[in-house]
């Protein structure tokens, strides 16, 4: 080829590509910057009237939209619902690119494109938070076969209750869709797919692929419904099996029905009905397994629930989806331990009905059986729960043997003060011969408030007081309240009473009359990361207070999620701040020390479960650096301060000496500083090939002296933890 011609065919080229990128520029249907939805038609309530602006009230933080606006059906809580349409638009480029994020319910949380008149694409949310917020996600859909056609975008909310919300953004059509994922135009639908077994098992294990489409399946004997759950159903290859206890139906044929599955699906030839859960050999060894905090053995974990002493048991109950790995199908799970370490997972105790899941509440011995669930030589364990239906409601269980629980059929026992009431906790008040319990009472635009209630026998409950809390997205007072009394300084004599919620901000004061007077307010209580709806347990037998709470800790890639808190027993100590709650690991954890504690040189030492404590006086310029497999722990005695992974709290000198105690599990870590006055939960996966501890002084910048180190040494107990989870894997189904 001679020169010239090369450069024009070269300037050619160049002015080919010109008009080539100028016609695939992309276009942008919506980025929802405005006051209002432009020509976009708005029908129902959830969408408001405009696009809003991040998170709205209630709603937890929203991230990874664009600008300062988008589409959020959360306008009025989960419940409400409306649609939002496009105009038509021309489908001249290959694909549309969106950001998504909030419920994924097909048909009913949705963006579905519309061409024709019918719905060709569609796209629904991931139904689960990112870390603790909700994040928007690219995606795209291949549009090229519709081109030169009109589409119409369509956002739907049809669902309510939880996820029943859809946040949408940046709708635009591109040649170029680079990384962003496709959304796959949808598979043909079969609806109300059945399958009928004969119970010969004492369960049922249906297969579960995270993150798949949500299905709603229902099973019924001799044409009742009795169970109904939403579920993740895996067509193939699942990523767990979710287990359904069928012992109350043995030998009886059970009707399985998923409301809609792609056609071809395997997800319901492929239940499989066994006495064990499935993959039951690898049970509390798989590797994110925390190894000395609970978790349930499938399916996600939230609030402790229930905590009491029955029997001579400690019962843990909590929030459990048995299906899923994100929070769903509200039930309370069930464990119990003779030690508050050594726990054993039994058959769900309350299964969603039809007032609605089973949300928090707690548990009582009714000793004198003022109920009369019970005898007096027999008092009966009583749950007070809230069933979140519409209406919601605070409703109450009994139990004789503490393994089998019966809903009262008088339910409910309080009716619906707003839609959000929840979580009741009760307790025996001796001075006035009665029960108390408080209530998180939500009131949307106003005051959120705990109301306290006053009853003879648990069934009967009168309205005594209401604390008043903070208004919509202030968390002060929030859900889940706690309410204990507890000696000053160990003083019989001089006892406080102190209102716990959620967050764990707390209040001290007295309780006169029915009323809870706070003396101070809005104390900052547990540092760190995702600890939340704490709970202490009634009726131990030494009168400790002992609180349990739920750590937001994932297991990625497991068939659980979520764990709960070490037991801590619950103090009150004057410090120069004021009365402080003081937080100090059960004295039972001791018993998983394994072997002889270890001072000396921390060079030699491996651990994969570590507790450590150090006892150490600082000198005033002084840091101290723990390193325990790859967690840094850093204490400045200058600022009287702690850094846990770089979340620091205030560690006060206490008599110019810090304790800290720290444990290392599979997926958190929590420490202790200031003799328990300050508490820093965090989650966090160690490295698996770092088992190594290690102690760096620095006094100022200067690296302190092998010598002064062995001092410091000298006050280091390092030890290895031995697993909670001793006994053989074993049925979790109860036999009756
Ligand atoms: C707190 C909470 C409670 C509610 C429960 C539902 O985490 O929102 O208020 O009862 O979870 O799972």
């Amino acid at each position: 080829m001679n020169r010239s011609f090369a450069w024009v065919a070269m300037g050619l080229f160049f002015a080919l590509m010109t008009t080539v990128a100028a016609a695939t520029e992309p276009i942008l249907i919506a980025d929802f910057e405005g006051a209002d939805y432009g020509k976009w038609k708005v029908t129902g309530t959830a969408f408001g009237t405009g696009p809003a602006q991040g998170k709205l009230d209630g709603q937890m933080p929203v991230e990874g939209f664009q600008g300062n606006g988008l589409v959020n059906s959360f306008r009025g809580g989960d419940d409400a619902t409306g649609t939002l349409t496009s105009p038509s638009f021309p489908l001249d480029r290959a694909f549309i690119t969106f950001l998504i994020g909030g419920g994924g319910w097909a048909d009913e949380t949705c963006v579905n494109l519309i061409v024709n008149g019918q719905v060709v694409r569609t796209a629904t949310g991931p139904n689960t938070q990112a870390g603790n917020s909700e994040r928007l996600s690219p995606a795209a859909w291949d549009v090229r076969e519709f081109a030169g056609r009109e589409g119409t975008i369509e956002i739907i909310d049809r669902r309510q209750g939880g996820w029943g919300h859809l946040n949408v953004d940046q709708i635009e059509l591109t040649d170029d869709r680079g990384l962003i994922p496709l959304f796959l135009p949808p598979a043909p639908l079969a609806r109300n797919v059945t399958r009928q077994l004969v119970v010969d098992q004492k369960r049922l294990h249906f297969p579960v692929k995270n993150g798949a489409r949500s299905r709603v399946v229902t099973v019924s004997v001799e044409g009742k419904m009795v169970r109904r759950f939403d579920i993740e159903l895996a067509d193939a290859d699942p990523d767990w099996w979710a287990p359904l206890d069928v012992t109350p139906w043995a030998g009886k044929t059970l009707t399985i029905v998923a409301d809609v599955l792609p056609v071809g699906s395997k997800a319901l030839d492929t239940l499989k009905q066994a006495d064990t859960l499935v993959d039951a050999q690898d049970l509390y060894r798989e590797p994110l397994r925390s190894q000395f905090h609970f978790s349930p053995q499938r399916g996600w974990t939230n609030d402790p629930n229930g905590l009491v002493f029955f029997r001579g048991e400690y019962h843990l109950f909590f929030q459990h989806n048995p299906y899923g790995w994100n929070w769903g199908n509200m039930h309370w799970g069930h464990a119990t331990s003779s030690d508050l370490v050594h726990w054993e997972e039994h058959s769900e105790a309350l299964y969603p009905d039809e007032m609605g899941p089973m949300f928090s509440g707690s548990a009582v011995v009714d000793w004198k059986n003022t109920s009369g669930f019970g005898t007096a030589g027999e008092p009966p364990l009583v749950l007070i729960y809230t069933a979140a239906g519409n209406p919601t409601v605070q409703c109450i269980a009994y139990s004789l043997d503490g393994r089998t629980f019966t809903k009262y059929a008088a339910n409910p026992v309080i009716k619906q003060i707003s839609p959000g009431n929840r979580d009741p906790k009760v307790f025996w008040h001796e001075p006035t011969k009665a029960w108390i319990q408080v209530l998180y009472v939500e009131n949307p635009g106003k005051r959120h408030s705990i109301h306290l209630f006053q009853s003879p026998n648990l069934r009967d409950w009168t309205l005594s007081s209401v604390v008043e809390g903070g208004i919509d997205g202030d968390k002060y007072l929030f859900e889940c309240p706690d309410l204990f009394e507890l000696a000053v300084d160990g003083d019989q004599n001089n006892k406080k009473w102190v209102l716990t919620a959620a967050n764990s901000e707390y209040a001290i004061g007295g309780l006169t009359a029915g009323k809870f007077v706070p003396e101070v307010s809005r104390l900052a209580d547990v540092r760190g990361q995702g600890f939340y709806a704490a709970q202490t347990f009634s009726d131990v037998p030494d009168g400790r207070r002992i609180q349990i709470g739920w750590s937001q800790a994932p297991s990625p890639g497991m068939a659980f999620n979520q764990l709960q808190t070490l037991p801590c027993e619950l103090t009150l100590s004057t410090t120069p701040a004021g009365i402080r709650l003081r937080r100090t690991p059960v004295k039972e954890l001791e018993t998983l020390r394994d072997g002889p504690q270890h001072f000396g040189s921390l060079a030699s030492f491996r651990g994969e479960l570590i507790e450590l404590q150090a006892h150490f006086k600082p000198g005033p310029a002084e840091t101290i650096e723990f390193q325990l497999r790859g967690a840094k722990i850093l204490y400045d005695a200058l600022r009287q301060e702690i850094s846990v992974n770089g979340h620091r709290a205030p560690a006060p000198l206490i008599d110019g000496r810090q304790r800290l105690t720290i444990f290392v599990d599979r997926t958190m870590l929590e420490v202790f500083a200031s003799d328990g006055l300050t508490y820093v939960p965090l989650p966090f996966i160690p490295k698996a090939e770092d088992q190594s501890v290690s102690v760096t002084l620095h006094a100022g910048s200067a690296r302190l002296s092998a010598a002064e180190e062995a001092a410091i040494e000298q006050t280091l107990q390092v030890y290895r933890l031995k697993s909670c989870w001793t006994k053989p894997a074993s049925p979790r189904v109860n036999s009756k």
